[in-house]
């Protein structure tokens, strides 16, 4: 047995001990983005450092903890605070949440982020459905696991987002009398952000927002065939040209303005799963 199934296997056998094996929806929360937990009713919450080879949440920002509940009535389990790469941990502690939700028997996975908006036309606080993506992340966490329990070895990416996912999340941001855009979202390494001089070479390889998270995650829910979806909120916006300081601060006050029209979309989404 790989040294990753046994793994997963413990966290899964940890997690079913609390009958928290439920779960049909995955979701991962972004920077500043936990509002959803309060649409939640709240059957369980295990901080990350309780559970059998999950890596330790090391930014302030992000409480790190597994929450199982319910919205209307279907069951998930939100990932309250994710892992990243500049954090340290290696691409497969970061997916390892993605594995162990799969083995515990999520069907669809819901993912949110904090990006830089580079299109011109994304401005603070908008939200975008991420329809592609750039990975400029350095490693890959398929890398090394060449078993076929994981998955294809080449796994394809012609169409990695849902394309059912996006149209509901798009249904349901428009129910709310929203308009939800669509874009190519680069992920870079951080935890720097970019010059001007990167930014404008993003934009120019076809990237709309940048940002530090999310595409490993979504590599390996290709992998495991777990139909996923993602949004970013623009936090800071990256015109080349104008560009202003931003600190994480900032990233983190706006992000929590657009949560709750985030959150609502998201729960418009899952009561229909
Ligand atoms: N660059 C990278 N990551 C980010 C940014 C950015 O401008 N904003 C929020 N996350």
């Amino acid at each position: 047995m790989h040294p990753l199934e046994s793994q997963i296997q413990a966290a899964v056998n940890f997690l079913q001990e609390f009958n928290a094996d439920k779960a049909r929806v995955g979701i991962v929360l972004g920077t500043g983005l936990g509002q959803l937990v309060q649409h939640m009713a709240v059957s369980k919450t295990i901080p990350y450092n309780e559970i059998p080879h999950f890596p330790l949440s090391t930014v302030e920002s992000h409480k790190g903890q597994l929450i199982f509940g319910k919205i209307g009535e279907t069951p998930i389990v939100a990932m309250q605070g994710r892992f990243h790469y500049y954090e340290g941990y290696s691409m497969q502690q970061i997916t390892f949440p993605i594995r162990v939700m799969k083995a515990l028997g999520i069907e669809k996975l819901l993912l949110s982020n904090a990006a830089g908006g580079m299109r011109p036309a994304f401005k603070k606080g908008d939200m975008v459905l991420l329809d592609d993506h750039i990975n400029l992340q350095p490693e890959n966490p398929l890398r090394g696991l060449n078993s076929p329990v994981f998955g294809a070895r080449f796994p394809d990416m012609s169409m990695p987002y849902d394309e059912e996912l996006g149209k509901m999340l798009k249904t349901a941001a428009h129910k709310i009398g929203y308009f939800l855009r669509t874009g190519v979202y680069a992920a870079v390494m951080g935890p720097n952000l970019e010059t001007r001089a990167e930014y404008r070479f993003l934009r120019l390889i076809g990237a709309d927002m940048v940002g530090m998270s999310t595409v490993p995650e979504v590599i390996v829910a290709n992998q495991i065939k777990l139909p996923c979806a993602a949004v970013s909120v623009i936090t800071d916006e990256c015109d080349p040209d104008n560009l202003q300081a931003v600190s994480i601060e900032e990233i983190i006050e706006v992000a929590g303005k657009a949560d709750k029209r985030l959150s609502e979309i998201f729960v418009e989404v899952v009561k229909q799963l």
